[in-house]
């Protein structure tokens, strides 16, 4: 009853609260405060109120104590609730650990949403441990959780990271459309669908659209989903994908794959010192490595050697021969047995796309690379291009493809062709392996697969 009675009210007397994100309340520590967010964790201590406030920008322990732990508001406060609380920041203890290593005084604050509590709390709804599919359809609530905010924030540092390796190559980025009329990585992974009576799809890369571009630019990047109807459920594949491509002229195969070695290199590197990722990257990955140039390079016709000798077999339980495919389950085991970054190249005409440039000294092999890390696999795949008109006939005769719309690709090498190469990093597949984790499907806001569309 007593608590039914207590009013929450501001003491005008207090200093003006200063409006503040949480990490900016970090620096704060004597000036009174004020704070918005949701409540991440809730604990009561008898007169006590403990609160961890969340705002996305960090963590920040409150106390409620006196009359503010006992009202009945306070009583009724659950988590993710969003408040504004007001008060002082004060330092923890010596020894104490808080997030900032504050803590914050309250000594007023306001609900703004009151988040249910009971039967339909948020704990009930992402309960640990539930099926993960159920966990899929609360996928926006989960987002709201430690490990996935971590990923996300640790993925936003990588864009940052990849752009910034990019503009230090003087390279300029683009905007290749995703809703196109060519195929780039073969029609049997091609979303249809129905352009105003035309038939049109979803982009698997922007590839094409980037070669196209080098006359005009030069080097060019851009970041862009690409979209594959993969019918395969595993762990490493999306129908929906942010794909991070780069196309490069005037070069030759080596200096590629020493682009991508860089790019790879500098990029988890700028990842590692950012001030917010880089401590979540601890976090999720306590004994990551950064990777250590130079790559372990490795060709594919050795790399059949070497499932060989290990008796890995191939998709048919054969043993492996020049020519095959080398499926995931095959390409994770040697990667993970090796256990460092490896630069797959040179791959069979035959598995390989209809314009990857076949190698002067051996034309049965491609000027063609695929990068390979511990734990995930392929995150990374690449090549030369064929920049002759008469050979990338060839090529799309070799895989049945109709040139016809492909006439803008083609004239790209009609005028003023050149040597130019580029490669396409699955930004999941790259966070996988950085933050690891079990599937890409944790490394995207709200993934894509088969039989998933929603939320
Ligand atoms: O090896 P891919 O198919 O290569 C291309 O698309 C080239 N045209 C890229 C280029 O040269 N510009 O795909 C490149 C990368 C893969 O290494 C993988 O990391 C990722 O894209 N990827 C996928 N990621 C998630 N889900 C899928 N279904 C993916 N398919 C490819």
């Amino acid at each position: 009853l007593a608590s039914l009675k207590i009013k929450i009210e501001e003491n005008k007397s207090l200093p003006k609260a200063e409006k503040s994100k949480i990490c900016k309340a970090y620096e704060k520590v004597g000036q009174r405060v004020k704070v918005s967010g949701w409540i991440h964790r809730l604990r009561s201590n008898k007169k006590v109120i403990f609160i961890v406030l969340r705002d996305g920008t960090g963590f920040i322990q409150c106390v409620l104590s006196g009359d503010l732990a006992i009202a009945k508001q306070t009583l009724d406060l659950s988590l993710e609730s969003s408040v504004i609380l007001y008060g002082t920041v004060t330092k923890v203890p010596e020894g104490k650990n808080a997030p900032g290593g504050v803590e914050l005084a309250v000594d007023y604050y306001e609900v703004v949403g009151l988040a249910p509590s009971g039967e339909d709390a948020f704990t009930n709804k992402i309960a640990e441990g539930a099926d993960p599919s159920l966990l899929l359809d609360q996928r926006h609530l989960v987002l709201r959780g430690e490990t996935i905010s971590a990923v996300m924030k640790v993925r936003a540092a990588l864009l940052r990271a990849v752009r910034r390796v990019f503009e230090e190559e003087h390279m300029t980025e683009v905007n290749p459309p995703c809703m196109v009329q060519t195929q780039v990585e073969g029609g049997s992974t091609l979303f249809g669908f129905d352009y105003y009576g035309e038939e049109a799809y979803l982009t698997q890369s922007s590839q094409l659209y980037l070669e196209t571009c080098l006359a005009a630019l030069g080097d060019v990047y851009c970041v862009q989903e690409s979209f594959r109807a993969e019918k395969s459920h595993t762990r490493r594949h999306l129908s929906e994908y942010t794909h991070i491509e780069a196309e490069l002229c005037f070069l030759d195969f080596n200096d590629l794959l020493n682009v991508i070695e860089n790019l790879l290199v500098k990029s988890v590197k700028y990842v590692m010192e950012d001030p917010v990722a880089g401590p979540l990257l601890k976090q999720l990955n306590p004994n990551f490595k950064p990777p250590q140039s130079p790559f372990m390079r490795l060709e594919y016709k050795d790399a059949i050697e070497w499932l060989k000798e290990h008796d890995i077999r191939n998709e048919n339980g054969e043993i492996f021969k020049f020519g095959d495919d080398i499926a995931e389950a095959a390409e994770r085991k040697m990667t993970d047995t090796i256990g460092v970054p490896i630069l797959l190249t040179r791959f069979p005409v035959e598995i390989k796309s209809f314009y990857m440039k076949r190698c002067a000294d051996d034309p049965r092999v491609t000027e063609s690379v695929d990068v390979l890390m511990p734990t995930v696999g392929e995150i990374t795949g690449g090549s030369m291009r064929i920049d002759s008109t008469e050979e990338l006939m060839e090529g799309f005769k070799r895989e049945g493809i109709d040139p016809k719309a492909y006439y803008w690709f083609i004239d790209q090498r009609k005028y003023g062709t050149c040597p130019h190469g580029g490669f396409g990093l699955g930004t999941e597949r790259i966070l996988a392996w950085l933050c690891d984790r079990f599937t890409v499907r944790d490394c995207t806001l709200y993934p894509r697969f088969t039989g998933r569309c929603k939320p």
